[in-house]
């Protein structure tokens, strides 16, 4: 005897959107390759549909939207063709980087000369630049002011699969306790060089000025990105093992963080209907693939939004994104 389950998906995607009308900043994560590419350009061009100006934003160092579109988005946004009212992005980390090891050089300069040390700044601004989280910085930074630019109604961003996008945006957390420390180690600094000085002008500091401006920055950012009425990550899965513990660890993470969580998509599921059952390869998949529902099911209740198949092919092409938006906002 079979007990009546509940439907596993009781908010859907459309429904979940149509509650949240003032969502701004939707994000699309998970691990690699589970569709997340995907999932955020329907959900941009579904956006677009409904009459909003929308950007679908690739903030993965590895960008594909290009390849999804079929045209050039690399670097500066552009209109999608065969749209109204979408706009695509992947974001270009290099001049920020280049901008940031100069601020960072100059800011370098002047504190060794500040504290009369006789060394080349090149060494440090290396050593920092080097520093794998230096591009997840930038990108961050680039992510952050389009959110601040406020030109979109609606602004879609593809994350990187792995941990990255947890940092990319724990980060504001992380760089809010750092530049606090800093601010506050430089009004020591501050305070103790003008008590030695025998002249009581107050100097301005550069460095402190430029640290409390980004902590502001930092702030507005953090207050954006916890806003459950501004944003919502939504986390593409698969059923099966690894993308479901990838998943489950970010959900974590992000109610630690308190970035708010919409919820979860279940990606290239195989029906069993159609796939017949003439193979075994596909009827053990099929099997496998039940088992891992059931789990997706005990472990997201309430969070699965939509659950989508397995296409025969891969999906590019605006026309395929709107064939797939049927799935995700059926
Ligand atoms: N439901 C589906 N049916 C068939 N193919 C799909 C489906 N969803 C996604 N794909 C295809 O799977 C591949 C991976 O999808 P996508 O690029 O969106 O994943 P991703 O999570 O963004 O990957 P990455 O981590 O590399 O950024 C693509 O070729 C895409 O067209
Ligand atoms: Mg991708």
């Amino acid at each position: 005897m079979t007990v009546m389950e509940a439907p596993l998906v009781e908010t859907s995607m459309r429904g979940w959107l149509g509650e949240h009308a003032e969502m701004r900043y939707i994000f699309f994560g998970g691990k690699g390759g589970v569709g997340k590419t995907v999932m955020a350009g329907v959900t941009a061009l579904e956006l677009a549909k409904q009459g909003k100006r929308v950007l679908l934003a690739s903030t993965n160092p590895v960008h594909s939207l290009s390849g999804l579109l079929g045209q050039d988005v690399f670097g500066k946004e552009t209109a999608v063709t065969g749209t109204t009212g979408l706009w695509a992005l992947e974001i270009d980390t290099r001049d920020t980087i280049d901008r940031s090891k100069k601020e960072i050089r100059d800011k370098i300069q002047w504190f060794l000369k500040f504290a009369e040390i006789s060394t080349k700044a090149d060494e440090f601004v290396e050593a920092a630049a080097t520093n794998p989280a230096f591009e997840e910085s930038a990108m961050f930074e680039n992510m952050v002011d389009l959110m601040f630019k406020n030109e979109y109604d609606v602004y879609v961003f593809d994350t990187a699969p792995t941990a990255n996008a947890r940092r990319l945006l724990g980060m504001s957390k992380v760089y809010g306790l750092w530049v606090d420390k800093m601010v506050k180690s430089r009004e020591e600094a501050q305070s103790l060089r003008e008590l030695l000085s025998f002249t009581k002008k107050k100097e301005e500091d550069p460095l402190m000025t430029y640290l409390v401006d980004f902590r502001k920055r930092i702030e507005h950012a953090r207050e954006l990105l916890t806003d459950p009425a501004k944003t919502a990550f939504f986390f593409v899965t698969l059923p099966e093992a690894l993308p479901i513990a990838v998943i489950r660890r970010f959900i974590d993470w992000f109610h630690d963080f308190g970035i708010p969580v919409g919820g979860v998509v279940v990606n290239m599921v195989i029906d069993p209907n159609e796939s017949g059952s003439e193979s075994e390869f596909v009827r053990n998949r099929v099997a496998m693939q039940g088992d891992y529902m059931g789990e997706i099911r005990r472990a997201f209740e309430g969070q699965v939004r939509a659950v989508i198949p397995l296409f025969d092919s891969d999906v590019r092409g605006v026309q395929m994104l709107g064939k797939a938006g049927e799935k995700l906002f059926a």
